[in-house]
């Protein structure tokens, strides 16, 4: 089916015009401003900066446009072949702002980003699709009432072209194992919108130690370790298994969580109070979760995949047994206790995404390697054939959001 072949980029990021201002207001970070170019060809006219990250060099980086113009993200697309894009605004929300502005701006933000999709065109060969839809966002600050954030997410839900929400690591203050949230999960799950999770903290600065290595350990290493961190806090909090209906989808395919979850597993078994407070094995878990195929390998991405597809062999009976589709067989673990085995393709579950305009070319290039390089790990998969690849490129991010 044609429909299935196309490109979906879901992880790609927008400061929105009323965002970028508002970030040009402040004087202390996250903040953008405006510095004299030190281009000598620039002929002393001044660039603009964004400085959002913690211990970040005070130069920042450079942005433009690209950030906020829609015009410019439908030229990438083009570009690059990108057919639709599920926008998401860019790291660091409204985590630092005090509850009392972000509730405003956050449903401010999500009617733009309703009509920066909405009025974008509809899709040359599928026209009943538009090229953008987006994910809202929550005013998921310190001492945000739950009243703010299910209002929000009520409003949500009116906004067609919104199809879930983007969520940092930071819940109300307390992380997303805080049980204060559990009524947003429970909405979420119920709702079906898609939470995109997203680092923006890394980890101690102090790990990078003094050399000057730029943005590369925050970004590289600090990034997916903090998704790692969130998601895992998630699980061990039983939120999967109080809300198996909850989509949600792990930036940077899933941080380091797939080359560590037999590790977490076997802490998990050694340790009788988490033990006893989850209803299965770890690993059960990443066949719940999507995973952004932004990896740049293809040796990553298989085993990402892998991963995911071994989850099938990790969950305990359910007490449902109408619920028991997909179990293809028996099994029991070391302790000898009985496992149900599900299938689970683990390309199924894993989504292409660019997280431009983050990552742009050092130097003018028609194409943006960071793109080339996640396009053509998806296309260098072994063990995936031409339907696993065009799922992963697009199939799955059509059925995960709604987008027949
Ligand atoms: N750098 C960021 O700050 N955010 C991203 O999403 C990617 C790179
Ligand atoms: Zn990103």
């Amino acid at each position: 089916m044609a429909a299935q072949r196309l490109l979906v980029d879901v992880h790609s990021h927008v400061y929105l015009p009323r965002y970028a201002s508002f970030l040009r207001s402040r004087t202390s970070a996250p903040r953008i401003f405006s510095r004299p170019n030190p281009n000598p060809l620039a002929n002393g006219k001044s660039e603009e900066r964004l400085l959002i990250l913690d211990n970040e060099p005070s130069v920042g980086r450079p942005i433009g446009p690209q950030y906020w113009d829609r015009e410019e993200k439908l030229k990438f697309m083009d570009r690059h072949g990108i057919d639709i894009s599920i926008i998401s605004s860019a790291n660091p929300w409204l985590d630092f702002l005090p509850a009392s502005t972000a509730h405003e701006l956050a449903r401010e933000l999500n009617t733009d980003l309703e009509t920066y999709c909405s009025t974008a065109p509809s899709l040359a060969s599928a026209p009943s699709l538009k090229r953008l839809y987006g994910f809202g966002l929550l005013p998921l600050v310190t001492f945000a009432s739950m009243t703010s954030l299910l209002d929000t997410i009520d409003q949500i839900l009116t906004l067609p072209h919104l199809r879930g929400i983007i969520m940092g690591t930071k819940g109300v203050g307390r992380g997303l194992d805080d049980p204060a949230l559990e009524p947003v999960w429970h909405v979420l799950a119920q709702s079906g919108l898609v939470v995109f999770l997203h680092p923006h903290y890394g980890v101690d600065g102090q790990a990078w130690g003094e050399q000057e290595n730029g943005h590369v350990l925050p970004l590289a290493l600090g990034f997916p370790f903090e998704t790692t961190t969130a998601i895992t806090r998630m699980i061990l909090s039983g939120v999967f298994d109080r809300h198996p209906t909850l989509h949600v989808l792990l930036a940077h395919s899933g941080g380091t969580l797939p080359l560590l979850s037999s590790r977490l597993a076997s802490c998990i078994a050694h340790d009788p109070i988490v033990a006893s407070r989850l209803q299965h094995d770890a690993r059960h878990y990443l066949g719940k979760l999507y995973f952004d195929a932004v990896a740049y390998g293809a040796e990553e991405l298989g085993f990402v995949s892998d991963a995911i597809g071994r989850a099938g062999a990790f969950t305990n009976p359910n007490p449902n047994p109408s619920e028991g589709e997909g179990v293809v067989g028996h099994t029991a673990n070391s302790r000898g206790v009985g496992l149900e085995v599900r299938r689970i393709v683990g390309s199924a579950r894993m989504l292409f995404g660019t997280d431009h305009p983050f990552f742009p070319p050092l130097e003018e290039t028609e194409r943006w390697m960071s793109v080339v390089e996640n396009l053509d790990a998806i296309d260098g998969v072994d063990g995936w054939g031409q339907e696993e690849k065009d799922a992963v490129r697009g199939g799955n991010a059509l059925k995960l959001f709604g987008l027949s």
